[in-house]
């Protein structure tokens, strides 16, 4: 036997330039009104921007996240799993990460929000706690749909 593959996990670590195409594609791939890569490049030197990604040692960039943090307050403002790498926990990870940095830089409640008809989403939030807190009618486009409010308190 030449060599066992032994399943290693994806690292977790932040998001550099080098990372935004890759990043781009799988925001395309996952959302119908997509961030532009220019988006990505602009948030990385912010301060109260969080961007992370997951790093596999195999398929390279497979999920990220962007946390915005003001004050004691953040805004989960995007999050995606690769298409062909979701259900395993990625997701998850990644949540966990951002929500311990947030707590670490002293943020106190984090919102986001969330198309009322993803529901894999909705779940995934709902396990860290995320609660409804109102409705944004009509809030997105292609196709038009209400947000759903989510408050998370650390
Ligand atoms: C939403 C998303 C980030 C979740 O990441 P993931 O890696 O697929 O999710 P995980 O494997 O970590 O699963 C975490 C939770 O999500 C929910 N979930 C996962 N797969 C699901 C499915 N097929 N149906 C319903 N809920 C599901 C469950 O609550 C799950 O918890 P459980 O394992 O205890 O049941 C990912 O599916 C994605 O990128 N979707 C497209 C982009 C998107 O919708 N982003 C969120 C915008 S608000």
């Amino acid at each position: 036997m030449d060599r066992i593959a032994s399943p290693t996990l994806p690292v977790a670590r932040r998001m550099e330039a080098a990372d935004v195409a890759r990043v781009a594609s799988i925001e395309k791939d996952s959302f119908t009104s997509p961030w532009k890569a220019d988006t990505f490049y602009t948030l990385l030197p912010r301060p109260g921007a969080e961007l992370w990604v997951l790093d596999d040692p195999q398929a390279g960039v497979v999920a990220y996240a962007v946390l915005w943090c003001i004050l004691d307050q953040a805004e989960l403002a995007n999050i995606a799993v690769m298409a062909g790498h979701r259900g395993r926990g990625h997701g998850r990870r990644l949540l966990t990460l951002v929500l311990d940095v947030a707590r670490e830089r002293g943020v106190k409640s984090v919102y986001l929000e969330v198309r009322a008809s993803n529901e894999r989403a909705a779940g995934l939030y709902r396990g860290f706690g995320f609660t409804h807190m109102g409705i944004r009618r009509d809030y997105y486009d292609s196709p038009v749909e209400d947000a759903i409010l989510m408050v998370a308190k650390l």
